[in-house]
């Protein structure tokens, strides 16, 4: 399973990154708003930085206008993953930008029939968005598993990027269901790590090492 941060903040990606812990990295306009940078320049710092995709969204929601800033977008780096959202115009699009050989995530899926547009539109990867799904009452990771079943009844290669995730047990209900990526706030790529018993159990081994009185090397 690759982990994808989602964030546009530069220096909290170079961190998790010299960490092993980033695969990729998606942005979207709100999290662009919240760097305070320029969508160019932070876009280029990413993907100097990350080898794997990293996804910049377009704003326009008609197609022709979509196609001109994937165009821009694809300029800054090769890495660059135009993101599109799911609308009849952002499918046309993501026909079109992958048939020139550019990744194309497309976001903002909140239902099976869309990630199966998608698919069939050729995404390298579709984003549901599972905590905003769980914000209105339903269980977004359902909607993960619905998919994954569609895409292996067909062998879509679209990959499944598990998106909007809030908590670890959303990273780990995506693993369990067979997600590809799933993109989440550093802070909760952070916490995948953290266990009470893990802390309890470190700090007895160094209390009890320390009454050894002995050095390694
Ligand atoms: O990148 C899109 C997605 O992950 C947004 O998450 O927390 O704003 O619903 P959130």
């Amino acid at each position: 399973m690759k982990f994808f941060v989602d964030t546009a903040d530069v220096k909290e990606i170079k961190e998790l990154a010299g960490l092993g812990l980033v695969d990729g990295v998606t942005t979207n306009p709100s999290l662009i708003l919240k760097s305070g940078g320029n969508i160019a320049e932070v876009t280029k710092q990413i993907c100097d930085i990350v080898d794997g995709p990293v996804s910049a969204e377009v704003v326009a929601t008609e197609y022709k206008e979509m196609m001109r800033e994937a165009k821009i977008l694809a300029k800054i780096a090769d890495n660059v993953c135009i993101k599109v959202p799911l609308t009849l115009d952002g499918l046309k699009a993501c026909r079109d930008i992958r048939s020139d050989g550019r990744d194309v995530n497309v976001t903002l899926c909140f239902s099976a029939n869309q990630a199966l547009l998608a698919a069939k539109a050729g995404a390298t990867f579709i984003s549901p968005f599972v905590g905003r799904i769980d914000d209105t009452g339903s269980d977004g990771m359902e909607l993960i598993a619905e998919i994954k079943q569609i895409y292996d009844n067909y062998d879509f290669d679209t990959e499944i990027l598990v998106a909007s995730v809030r908590t670890v047990n959303h990273v780990k209900q995506a693993a369990l269901i067979g997600a590809d990526v799933v993109t989440a706030p550093p802070a909760t790529l952070r916490a995948l790590v953290s266990h009470p018993l893990t802390d309890k159990g470190l700090a007895a081994f160094l209390a009890d090492w320390a009454k050894t009185g002995q050095k390694i090397g």
